[in-house]
């Protein structure tokens, strides 16, 4: 298939990836692919994010033609990045927190992964802590009303800082922090909100400008398509049509999921 870069993610975090792209690879054709129906996903069952993940990445590959998937999402990559290559026949690109380029960066050693509850009780986190960071001190912070703030800001509605500064309260508990990572792709679109919390210098780190790199040297050559570029949501939702369209997305359809070939509606519970 020679179709567009298919991005997706729970919901609008993945424009923070489209963000790095569009700075770094301005020819390609993106499509983006969100499941807005099912949002958050930081808080669902690893099973069933997995069959989830397969079964909207197949139907948003089919309806766009993709010529690779970048699965922006912590959450989805740290769980999901095997059965999706395993599924589908196009290249898959993950993301997972910068925690090398962190621990390479931090002066102190200390760093902290603000993320979701998910991606910091993953196993796949764990090792890349050790991996790369074994000789930090590394704080992990899950944050998830950080999505729903994100989300509900790309919508329109006003933020609310007395949960975004809830959430990031014990972080400044450890005098000697001095890197974040930004370990879900939501968080790096609150970027003035959260420059402006830390009470003492911090570095903000996210894995965008590390995916788009990545990007351009599996994909050979990169899609340039005429027409609009299509974003598809597995639930409407009018209010995000000029966010995505801020980010290049001038269409936004509706992805028809098989729900009948695999059980994909709401977990009963959650981790
Ligand atoms: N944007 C996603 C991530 O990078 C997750 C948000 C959610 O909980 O749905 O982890």
């Amino acid at each position: 298939m020679n179709g567009p870069l298919l991005v997706f993610d729970s919901g609008v975090g993945g424009l923070s990836v489209v963000a790095a792209m569009r700075r770094q690879l301005p020819e390609a054709s993106l499509s983006y692919v969100c499941d807005n129906a099912m949002l958050p996903y930081g808080t669902k069952p690893d099973a069933w994010l997995v069959t989830r993940c397969v079964a909207v990445c197949e139907a948003a590959v089919a309806a766009s033609g993709a010529s690779a998937l970048v699965v922006a999402c912590n959450t989805a990559s740290t769980v999901a990045l095997e059965a999706l290559r395993a599924r589908l026949s196009i290249p898959v690109v993950g993301t997972v927190p910068a925690i090398k380029p962190a621990a390479a960066l931090s002066r102190s050693g200390h760093l902290a992964l603000l993320a979701t509850s998910a991606t910091v009780n993953r196993p796949y986190t764990r090792r890349l802590i050790e991996t790369f960071a074994g000789h930090c001190q590394v704080q992990r912070l899950a944050a998830d009303p950080l999505v729903g703030q994100t989300e509900a800001w790309l919508a329109g509605a006003p933020l609310d800082r007395d949960v975004i500064e809830a959430c990031l309260a014990p972080l400044w508990q450890d005098p000697e922090l001095d890197t974040v990572v930004l370990g879900c792709t939501h968080f790096p679109l609150l970027g003035e909100v959260l420059a402006a919390a830390p009470p003492r210098p911090v570095t903000w780190i996210d894995s965008g400008d590390a995916i788009a790199r990545r990007v351009a040297q599996v994909v050979s050559p990169l899609p340039t398509l005429p027409g609009p570029q299509t974003a598809w949501l597995t639930r409407e939702a009018p209010s995000l049509a000029p966010a995505l369209a801020r980010y290049g997305f001038a269409e936004v359809r509706c992805l028809a999921l098989d729900e009948a070939r695999s059980d994909t509606s709401s977990p009963s519970s959650t981790p």
